[in-house]
């Protein structure tokens, strides 16, 4: 027998908004993220648009991409834009010495990404170099970037091929000041923050709006010095949250592990919940109009690179638990919607917790990209208060709600939940209850398998693929469906 949980979602009771750019991404200048990825160049024999492959061009695409942050994480406080525009071949070669100590053509800069992300749809978050290089850098670049003007370096711009400016509608402000950004502390970290935000100039008529280098996991401190200090001077802080497993030593494998693995990486990611609370708490403290967004800018599972890869490369592969690591995260930021205004995904391509892995002119679409597929309703959505009575699910020290949820009023006007399973071994039952609601019939997609670890490879790129639900009639509001063990289910009711 099934066990039973019960949802109340309150339609009529709508929250906020919730942004499209929670769905962002992040392309750092690591291992195959960009080289390999994403850019394959315009003489390669994988069909390509300016360099760019076709194939994750229309991947991208059909998930609507929001935003894309680049070029890095901690790559971001070592990269010279002017080493990345003008002629290719005049470029110089770098090494990339956070992320495996490779050689960085350069072959990707600023006019490459920028009109790429057009390409895709996406608005530009653009992480400037804070920790090694003077204001003057970052003002430069921003005005080659967005000037209108004919200033010698608009033209320059012009000259690289792009006539008009294009949007920058996010800067971020280095990046993890308090490690690879500079090791800083918050104090000097927000002095800083504040002398590069004076620099960071938007033509007439545009906005930019700058996002400070946040926190890492509890590290209140950072966000109540940065909010104290330069709360008044930036329009966004970030926080970056990792879902590691034992240790950042034993992280474990992304595939073959136990249920014991499968509880700890669950429970560890609803910390998210607890995390965000914590720190937005602070920010009411300095921002209590909630003009600052909260950005978590980076997140996602990090486990054991794969065997045989070069351990600077972040590769892993992307299992049915990384859909549900996805779910529980994009219901957890649209429960904190009032104030998550932006997350960004680690990464977008190949590296940790990636939408999409290529091995030379193939490509995979991973669990964690079907999920964001099914969470399409959500993007600019209104949230809808859930109630949840659900049974837990407890393996060794780990306990947790067995069903995690979120509702929203999507822009189509129909009501989307998604209802996630986190209980590996049983099936649940649940009864949807709907406050201010007149549907009548519910249908969705399932995202399930056999095995806790299933994945799409390069040999089966389809072994996991969301599955249409049969429609089923609702009743005054009500309506009960199983849900399968280890599963994320998205419904929609009309
Ligand atoms: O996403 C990988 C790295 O993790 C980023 O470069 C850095 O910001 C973080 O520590």
């Amino acid at each position: 027998e099934p066990r039973e949980a019960t949802v109340t979602i309150h339609a009529d009771k709508p929250g906020p908004k919730v942004q499209r750019q929670i769905f962002g991404q992040f392309a750092e200048h690591l291992g195959t993220g960009i080289y390999g990825g994403l850019w394959v160049g315009p003489k390669s024999r994988i069909p390509n648009t300016n360099g760019f492959r076709n194939d994750v061009i229309a991947a991208l695409r059909a998930i609507k991409v929001p935003v894309i942050r680049w070029p890095g994480g901690c790559f971001a406080d070592e990269y010279h834009w002017r080493e990345g525009v003008g002629a290719p071949a005049k470029r110089p070669v770098k090494v990339n010495t956070h992320w495996g100590g490779v050689t960085e053509p350069n072959a990707v800069g600023t006019n490459e990404f920028m009109n790429f992300s057009e390409l895709v749809g996406a608005d530009a978050y653009v992480s400037g170099n804070v920790g090694s290089a003077p204001p003057q850098e970052m003002a430069d670049w921003v005005e080659y970037m967005t000037s209108p003007t004919a200033s010698t370096l608009a033209n320059e711009r012009r000259a690289n091929g792009r006539k008009e400016p294009w949007k920058l509608p996010y800067l971020g402000l280095g990046n993890e000041l308090w490690g690879c950004g500079g090791n800083m502390r918050p104090e000097y970290a927000a002095d800083v923050t504040r002398r590069y935000a004076t620099f960071v100039k938007a033509p007439a008529g545009t906005r930019i709006m700058k996002i400070a280098s946040g926190a890492s996991d509890e590290n209140y401190n950072w966000t109540e010095v940065m909010m104290r200090e330069a709360g008044k001077q930036i329009d966004g802080i970030g926080v970056h949250y990792y879902t590691v497993g034992e240790s950042w030593t034993h992280k474990g494998p992304a595939t073959g592990f136990d249920e014991l693995s499968w509880a700890r990486i669950l429970s560890k990611t609803l910390k998210m919940d607890e995390y965000i609370a914590k720190h937005s708490a602070i920010m009411d403290k300095y921002d209590p109009d909630r003009r600052v967004w909260l950005a978590v800018d980076e997140w996602g599972t990090w486990y054991d690179p794969e065997p045989g890869t070069n351990p600077g490369f972040l590769q892993q592969q992307n299992s049915l638990r990384d859909g549900l690591v996805a779910a529980i995260n994009l219901n957890i930021f649209t429960h904190h919607a009032e104030r998550v205004k932006m997350a960004n995904i680690a990464q977008m391509i190949n590296v940790l917790q990636a939408m999409i892995l290529t091995r030379d002119g193939q490509m995979v679409l991973t669990p964690t990209y079907h999920v964001y597929h099914m969470y399409m309703p959500w993007q600019d959505s209104t949230e809808l208060p859930v109630d949840l009575a659900s049974p837990w699910y407890d393996k060794d020290q780990f306990a947790m709600p067995a069903l995690n949820s979120s509702a929203v009023r999507g822009a189509d006007g129909a009501l989307h939940v998604s209802l996630v399973n986190l209980d590996p071994l049983q099936p649940l039952t649940v009864t949807l209850k709907v406050d201010g609601g007149n549907a009548t019939t519910l249908s969705g997609e399932v995202l399930t398998a056999e095995a806790m670890d299933a994945h799409n490879s390069f040999d089966n790129p389809t072994a996991l693929q969301p599955r249409p639900i049969a429609a089923i009639p609702v009743a005054n509001g009500s309506v009960t469906l199983t849900l399968p063990a280890k599963s994320v289910t998205v419904v929609a009711l009309q």
